[in-house]
C-alpha cells in the first residue's frame, strides 16, 4: 500500500514512521520547508522517544519512508491519504480552527488522479469529515475517493509504543469498500488481537471528542478533590489510590496537579462542548471542566504567593506539558511559571528536553543546563513536569545551595517526611 500523510507533525511524523514499520511506503507532506529539509537529512522535528532510530531505519536501510513539500506529487499515486495538520482553537474562540483541514481537503481535490482512500486523522468536530468530502466532491468525481473517518490516540512521550499497540483502532466509514481498505491498513495489529470499530463517520469523530472531554474530567474532578483534601488534612493520593482500585474508576488520570495541559485536552474539550452547542446540547459537564482547570493556574500560584514573597528567586523543575515530550503548547507548568514572572518573582528553570523550545517564546526565564544549576540560591522549588529525572534528585546537596528550603510538589513525586526531615517545607498537591 501506498500512503501519503498530509502534516509532518507529531501525527504525521509518528504515524507515517510506523506505517512505515507495517512495510507500507510513506510519504510525508508538510508546508514547512526547513522541517521537510531536516526530516530528508534524519533530523527528527521534535522530541519524542524512539523516533529518531525509527526514522533512520525507514528513511535510510528500508527506503520505505521519505519526505516531501510536494502534495501533488505524493498524493498522485496514493492508495490512502491521511490529513494529519494542526486543529487548534480559534484565536477568539472555543471552536476548533479547521482552516489547515479546508486548504488540505482543497488541494487534495485539485490534484487527485486515481482513486485514494482520504482519512481523517486529525482531531475534528462531527461533520467536518462529511464538509471535506463536500470540497473535494466539488472538485472531482464521487468516485475517485471515499472520506474516513480514523481519529488518532497516540500520546506525545509514547507515540510510537501507542501506535503500534494501541488499545483500540477506530475506523468511521460510508462504505463497505473504505471499510475494506482501511481494515487491509491497520491488518498488522488486528493480528496483534487490537480490536478494530467500524462506525459511522460521526460516530468516530465524536469517539475521539468524548475520549478526551472524559479524560480531561477525570484529571479536573481529582483536582478538585485534593483542593478539598488541602482545606481539611486529608490526602489525595491514598483517595486516587483507594478510588482508583475500583475497576469502575481505574486509577489512570486519577493524579491531582496543576490542572491539565497539552496540544489535545485544551482545545479538545473547548471544541466538544461548542460543537454541541450548534446543534442545540449543552455539554455542561465539559464547560465546568473546562472552567475549573481554567481556574486552576491562578489557584496554585496563589498557594505559592502565600508563602513565597514575590521578588523571591523560583527554581522550576520541568517546562513540558507532561514528561518524555519537548512539546509546551498550553503546558501548565510554564502557563504557572509565567504568571508568577509577571507577579514579579524571578523565574529560574531546567527541563531535559523542552528549553529550546521555551526559550523561542518566554525570554523572562532564566535557562540552566542541570536541575541543581536552575536551583542554586533559590528561595523555592516548584516541580512542574513529573521527570524521571525529578524523582530522585539528591535534595542533602540541593538543601546546601537553596537560600530557602522550600519545595512545591505540584506533581506529588515525592514523600514530603523525607524531604521535612532534611529541613524542607514541604506543600504537595492535596496533602
Ligand atoms: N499531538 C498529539 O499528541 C495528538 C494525538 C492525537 C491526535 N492529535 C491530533 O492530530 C492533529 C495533528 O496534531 P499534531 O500535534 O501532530 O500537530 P502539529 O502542530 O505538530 O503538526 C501539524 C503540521 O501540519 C503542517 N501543515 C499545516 N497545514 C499544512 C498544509 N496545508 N500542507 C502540509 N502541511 C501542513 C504544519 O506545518 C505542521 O508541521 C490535531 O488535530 C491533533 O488534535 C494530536
Amino acid at each position: 500500500m501506498k500512503l501519503a500523510l498530509v502534516g509532518t507533525g507529531y501525527v504525521g511524523l509518528v504515524s507515517g514512521a510506523c506505517f512505515a514499520e507495517f512495510g507500507y511506503q510513506a510519504v510525508c507532506i508538510d508546508k514547512d520547508v526547513s522541517r521537510i529539509e531536516n526530516l530528508k537529512s534524519g533530523k527528527c522535528p521534535f522530541y519524542e522517544p524512539g523516533m529518531d532510530n525509527l526514522l533512520s531505519k525507514h528513511l535510510k536501510d528500508t527506503k520505505l519512508l521519505s519526505f516531501s513539500t510536494s502534495l501533488s506529487d505524493a498524493i498522485s499515486d496514493a492508495d490512502l491519504i491521511f490529513i494529519t495538520v494542526g486543529t487548534p482553537s480559534k484565536r477568539l474562540d472555543d471552536e476548533a480552527d479547521l482552516k489547515y483541514v479546508w486548504s488540505v481537503a482543497n488541494e487534495i481535490g485539485k490534484n487527485i488522479k486515481k482513486y485514494s482512500v482520504i482519512v481523517t486523522k486529525s482531531t475534528v468536530p462531527v461533520g467536518t469529515s462529511k464538509e471535506i468530502k463536500k470540497i473535494i466532491g466539488n472538485l472531482v468525481s464521487d468516485d475517485l475517493f471515499d472520506v474516513v473517518s480514523n481519529p488518532e490516540f497516540l500520546r506525545e512521550g509514547s507515540a510510537i509504543d501507542d501506535f503500534m499497540r494501541p488499545d483500540r483502532v477506530v475506523v468511521g466509514t460510508e462504505n463497505k469498500k473504505s471499510e475494506k481498505i482501511m481494515k487491509e491498513l491497520y491488518r498488522p495489529l488486528y493480528l496483534k488481537e487490537t480490536p478494530v470499530f467500524s462506525t459511522s463517520v460521526e460516530t468516530a469523530e465524536i469517539i475521539k471528542y468524548a475520549s478526551n472531554s472524559f479524560l480531561a474530567t477525570k484529571i479536573g474532578f481529582i483536582n478538585e478533590v485534593a483542593d478539598l483534601c488541602e482545606a481539611v488534612g486529608a490526602n489525595v493520593q491514598d483517595v486516587s489510590k483507594a478510588m482508583g482500585i475500583d475497576q469502575r474508576i481505574g486509577s489512570k488520570f486519577l493524579n491531582a496537579g496543576p490542572g491539565y495541559g497539552g496540544s489535545c485536552f485544551p482545545k479538545d474539550v473547548k471544541a466538544f462542548f461548542s460543537t454541541a452547542k450548534k446543534f442545540d446540547v449543552d455539554l455542561s459537564i465539559i464547560n465546568a471542566v473546562h472552567k475549573s482547570n481554567q481556574n486552576r493556574i491562578e489557584k496554585v500560584a496563589n498557594k505559592i504567593i502565600n508563602f513565597v514573597d514575590n521578588k523571591s528567586v523560583l527554581s522550576f523543575l520541568g517546562l513540558s506539558f507532561k514528561p518524555n515530550t519537548d512539546d509546551i503548547r498550553e503546558s501548565s507548568s510554564i502557563k504557572l511559571a509565567n504568571y508568577l514572572s509577571q507577579k514579579g518573582y524571578k523565574i529560574n528553570c531546567f527541563d531535559p528536553a523542552a528549553m529550546k523550545n521555551a526559550k523561542i517564546k518566554f525570554d523572562n526565564f532564566n535557562y540552566y543546563n542541570s536541575a541543581y544549576e536552575a536551583c542554586n540560591n533559590a528561595d523555592a522549588i516548584v516541580i512542574g513536569t513529573e521527570w524521571n529525572e525529578f524523582r530522585a534528585l539528591n535534595f542533602y546537596e540541593i538543601s546546601k545551595i537553596v537560600k530557602m528550603k522550600k519545595i512545591f510538589d505540584l506533581r506529588n513525586i515525592y514523600d514530603g517526611s523525607e524531604l521535612e526531615r532534611l529541613g524542607f517545607e514541604y506543600y504537595g498537591t492535596g496533602k
